[in-house]
C-alpha cells in the first residue's frame, strides 16, 4: 500500500485524519493544521458552526438544534462530505486557495496498516473532495516511524508503538517494510472509559469526560505508576440525586481500573514478538520499543510496558504528531531512499 519516496516527494500536502485528531502537513510551510477531528453543524440549515477546537469544547453543552460529530473513527473516515468540510475549514481560505492554484495537486494521506479497500477509499475520496488529483497512502506505522526518526531502512529490527485515540498498533520494522504488525482495538478512549466506569460503579459519581485528563495528570508525574498519591478527590455528580459531590478516592483502584484495557496492548506486543523471526527478537532486546500517538503521553504507560517487558521503552520526542512529521520528510525529500544492493552501484 505504501507509495513510493518518489511519489512522495511529488506531493504537495500530507494529511493525517485521526479519529481524535487531523493534522496537515504542507510542503515548504510545515505543519499548518493539529487540530480536534470534530465538527459542530446546525442541524435546522445543515451549515457549520465550528470545527476543530471550537467544536470539540461544545460537547456536551449544545442545545438541540446543533448537533456535534466526529467525520472519522477508529482510524477509518466514516463521513466523507464532513470530513471535506471540517478539512475545508481547518484550513482556512488562504491555505485552500494558495494550493488551488497547484495545477495537478498531490496529496498523501496516511491510513492504519490493516486498512480495507472501503478505508483506504475513503481516506482518498476526502482528498480529491479537496482537489487533489492524485493521492498517496501510507501505512501510519511506516510515517510514525520515519517521524520519529527510527533507522527503517536498515537491516535491523525496530519495534514501534503507535498509540492511537481508538486503537494501539504495533509492529517491527526491517528494510523499509513491516515484518509484523498487530492492531489492538484500545487507545486512549478506552482508557478514558475506564475510569470513568470505574467511578460510576464505584463511587456512584458521573464524571464529565473534560475532567478525566485532570484526573490522569493528578495521578502523575508517577501516573499509573505505584509511586503517586494514595488518594486524591475529585469533584462529579451524583449518578442518583443529579447534584454535584466531591469524594475522595483510592487512586490504586483508579490505576487498576486502567490496567484492564491495557493488558490487551501488552498481548499484543506478545503476539507481535512471537510471530517476529528470532534474528529480530535479538536486535529488539537492545534497541527497544518506540511509543508514538498522543495516547503515548499516558503518564505511566512507559514504564508499564518496561516492567510487563522488560525491555528498554522510549517515548518519541513529539509523539501526538510523528506520523504526519514523519509524511512531511517524505514529502520535502529529507529521507534518503534505501540502496538495497550496494554492490551494484
Ligand atoms: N497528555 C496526554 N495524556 C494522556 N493521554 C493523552 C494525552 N494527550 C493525548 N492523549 C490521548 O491521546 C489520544 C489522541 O492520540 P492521537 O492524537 O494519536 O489520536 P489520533 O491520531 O487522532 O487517533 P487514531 O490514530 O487512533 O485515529 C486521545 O485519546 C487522548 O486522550
Ligand atoms: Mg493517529
Amino acid at each position: 500500500m505504501t507509495a513510493t519516496l518518489e511519489q512522495l516527494h511529488r506531493c504537495h500536502l500530507a494529511v493525517d485524519l485521526g479519529a481524535a485528531r487531523t493534522r496537515v502537513y504542507v510542503r515548504g510551510a510545515g505543519l499548518v493544521v493539529d487540530q480536534p477531528s470534530v465538527a459542530a453543524v446546525n442541524t435546522r440549515t445543515g451549515s457549520l458552526i465550528a470545527v476543530g477546537e471550537f467544536a470539540e469544547r461544545m460537547t456536551g453543552r449544545t442545545p438541540g438544534y446543533i448537533r456535534v460529530v466526529r467525520p472519522v473513527s477508529g482510524g477509518t473516515v466514516v463521513d466523507i462530505e464532513m470530513a471535506q468540510r471540517m478539512l475545508r475549514h481547518l484550513l482556512g481560505d488562504k491555505l485552500r486557495r494558495a494550493l488551488r492554484r497547484k495545477p495537478r495537486l498531490r496529496a498523501a494521506v496516511c491510513t492504519p496498516h490493516d486498512a480495507d479497500p472501503l478505508a483506504q477509499r475513503a481516506a482518498m475520496e476526502t482528498l480529491v473532495g479537496l482537489g487533489a488529483r492524485r493521492v498517496e497512502l501510507v501505512d501510519t506505522l511506516i510515517a510514525a516511524a520515519v517521524g520519529c526518526g527510527l533507522p527503517v531502512e536498515r537491516a535491523e529490527a525496530s519495534m514501534i508503538m503507535v498509540c492511537g485515540s481508538a486503537a494501539t498498533q504495533v509492529a517491527v520494522l526491517s528494510l523499509g517494510s513491516i515484518v509484523t504488525a498487530e492492531r489492538v482495538p484500545v487507545g486512549g478512549e478506552a482508557v478514558d472509559h475506564a475510569i470513568v466506569q470505574h467511578l460510576r460503579t464505584q463511587h456512584e459519581l458521573m464524571l464529565p469526560s473534560q475532567s478525566v485528563r485532570p484526573l490522569q495528570l493528578t495521578l502523575s508525574g508517577n501516573g499509573i505508576t505505584p509511586q503517586g498519591p494514595a488518594t486524591t478527590e475529585i469533584h462529579g455528580r451524583d449518578v442518583s440525586t443529579g447534584l454535584t459531590r466531591s469524594v475522595r478516592i483510592d487512586t490504586a483502584a483508579v490505576r487498576e481500573a486502567i490496567h484492564t484495557p491495557l493488558t490487551s496492548v501488552l498481548d499484543g506486543i506478545g503476539k507481535v514478538l512471537r510471530d517476529c523471526p528470532p534474528d529480530l527478537v535479538a536486535d529488539l532486546v537492545d534497541r527497544g520499543i518506540m511509543m508514538v500517538g498522543g495516547s503515548a503521553l499516558l503518564p505511566g504507560l512507559d514504564e508499564m510496558l518496561r516492567e510487563a517487558t522488560g525491555m528498554p521503552v522510549q517515548i518519541a520526542e513529539r509523539p501526538d504528531v510523528c506520523a504526519v512529521l514523519g509524511l512531511g520528510a517524505m514529502l520535502e525529500g529529507k529521507i534518503e531512499p534505501m540502496v538495497l544492493d550496494p554492490l551494484a552501484s
